[in-house]
Formats: structure tokens, C-alpha cells, sequence
């Protein structure tokens, strides 16, 4: 660590802070239940730290934020639970998308846009074509999303080239199919985050996480803050990635 104070110029600038942090934001109903509060009002204060951790994560110099806000699972839940998680994404992007592109920030998203309400579909491609020029913060929204659903389509597009005569199969390698996932030009995340204490990815960026060091915070979403961000960060600088290498030598 001492002699290592000044990083080498060929391992680039700081890595201590991650160019991408992806978060599962859970935990909003057992934060609810335990003050006697409807989910719903749970989802509602989530929204709320969403709010926090965007400024946070830019003001910390983070360039990418995922945020998973549906998974496709998620509709397992009860239709009234739903119409809630939909309502609020509506709010969000309606009252937080203006100051949201003020701020610079650039949304995408990723996941299904099939089977989603109409108005939806438009707001979310509103969101993006607005901010698609900003180069502040990308903040990335994995709503209706689902990893094996994402490789699957990705699958299926690559074996329809194949059917049409357009490619070979002996072409379909790993970059190959990390071309047709979601968002191909967005780097894998460096930090997962996971919040309320669960130890799972729940089918979130299976395929991107390969590499990505795992942060499991016993707080439930709703009470995360840019100090629980700062700590997670912390924890990731102390992690030592070696993306199936030998450890880097220090002192030498
Ligand atoms: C996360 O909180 C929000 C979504 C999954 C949409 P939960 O609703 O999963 O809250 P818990 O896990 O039941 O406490
Ligand atoms: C993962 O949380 C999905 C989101 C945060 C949107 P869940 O609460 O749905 O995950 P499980 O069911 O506990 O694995
Ligand atoms: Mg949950």
C-alpha cells in the first residue's frame, strides 16, 4: 500500500471510486412493516433515497448508476402492489426528469418494454431522448428487467442471424453475445449493491456481474444515504480484483 501511494501511470487513473455502481434497491416493505406503515408508503420514501443516491453518486464521481426498479418476477406480486411500483416510476420520471436533465444526468433504461401500459413505454423513451446528449451521470433503469430474459432475447436474436444465412455459428463467442444484451456500450459494474440484508442477485445483471465485487448492507432501501454510499465504496477500494489473474504486486 505505502509504496504503492502513487499508482504506476499504466494502471490509469483512481480506481477507488467505481465508474459503475449497480443497486438493488430492496428492502421497501420490511421497512414499512416495521413502523406499522402500508408497503406502498415504503416504496414511496424508496423513492426518495433514488433521489439521494442519484446526487450522491454523481457528487462521489460515479459515471454510471443502475438502478433495479422492476424485475420481471416482480409481477408475482399482488396487482394493487404493482399498480403502486408503476404509479411511482410515473411520478418519478414526470416530477424528476427535468431537474434530472438540468443536472446533466442521461437515463436509459433496460428491460422488457413489451407488455408494459403505452404511456409507460413513452415515458421512458421520453426520458431518454431528452437526456441523450448529457454526459454528467448515466443513470441506467433496469425496469421489467430480468437477466436470463435479456440472454434469452440476446440468444434468439443471434440464432436468427444464423437461420437468415447472416452469420456463422462458430462467430457467437462471449463479445458476441454481450453485443445484443441491453445496453452493450455501457461497462460491466464494478460495484453490485445490495440493500435490506438479502445475499442475492434475484436475476439482476447476471451476465455483467461476472467480474463485479458484491456489497450486501444490512439497511433497508429506504434509509440509504450518500454516507451508506460512501461506506460501500469504501468497502469496494479495500477489494482486491484480480479478474482471474494473480494478485498485483506491491513494492515492486
Ligand atoms: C424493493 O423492496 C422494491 C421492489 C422490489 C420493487 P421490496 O418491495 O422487495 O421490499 P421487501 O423486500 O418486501 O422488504
Ligand atoms: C429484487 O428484489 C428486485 C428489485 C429490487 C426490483 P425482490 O425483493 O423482488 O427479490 P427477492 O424476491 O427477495 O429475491
Ligand atoms: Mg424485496
Amino acid at each position: 500500500m505505502m509504496s504503492n501511494a502513487v499508482a504506476p501511470a499504466t494502471e490509469g487513473p483512481d480506481r477507488s471510486v467505481p465508474l459503475h455502481v449497480a443497486i438493488i434497491m430492496d428492502g421497501n416493505g420490511r421497512w414499512a412493516a416495521s413502523r406499522g406503515l402500508p408497503r406502498a408508503e415504503g416504496h414511496r420514501r424508496g423513492v426518495e433515497a433514488l433521489r439521494r443516491v442519484v446526487r450522491a453518486a454523481h457528487e462521489l464521481g460515479v459515471q454510471y448508476l443502475t438502478i433495479f426498479s422492476f424485475s420481471s418476477e416482480n409481477w408475482s406480486r399482488p396487482a394493487t402492489e404493482i399498480g403502486d411500483l408503476f404509479g411511482l416510476l410515473r411520478r418519478f420520471i414526470r416530477n424528476d426528469l427535468a431537474s434530472l436533465h438540468r443536472d446533466g444526468v442521461r437515463v436509459r433504461v433496460i428491460g422488457e418494454r413489451e407488455g408494459l401500459e403505452p404511456d409507460i413505454c413513452t415515458l421512458l423513451n421520453e426520458a431518454e431522448e431528452l437526456t441523450k446528449a448529457n454526459t454528467k451521470l448515466n443513470l441506467v433503469v433496469a425496469f421489467n428487467y430480468g437477466s436470463r430474459q435479456e440472454i434469452a432475447n440476446a440468444a434468439q436474436r443471434l440464432a436468427r442471424e444464423v437461420a437468415e444465412g447472416k452469420r456463422d455459428p462458430a462467430s457467437i463467442d462471449a463479445d458476441a453475445l454481450g453485443q445484443y444484451l441491453d445496453a452493450p456500450d455501457i461497462p460491466d459494474p464494478d460495484l453490485i449493491i445490495r440493500t435490506s440484508g438479502e445475499q442475492r442477485l434475484s436475476n439482476f445483471l447476471m451476465w455483467q456481474a461476472a467480474y463485479s465485487e458484491l456489497v450486501f448492507v444490512p439497511i433497508h432501501w429506504p434509509d440509504f444515504d450518500k454516507a451508506a454510499l460512501e461506506s460501500a465504496i469504501a468497502e469496494y477500494a479495500r477489494r482486491e480484483r484480480r479478474f482471474g489473474g494473480l494478485a498485483a504486486k506491491t513494492g515492486s
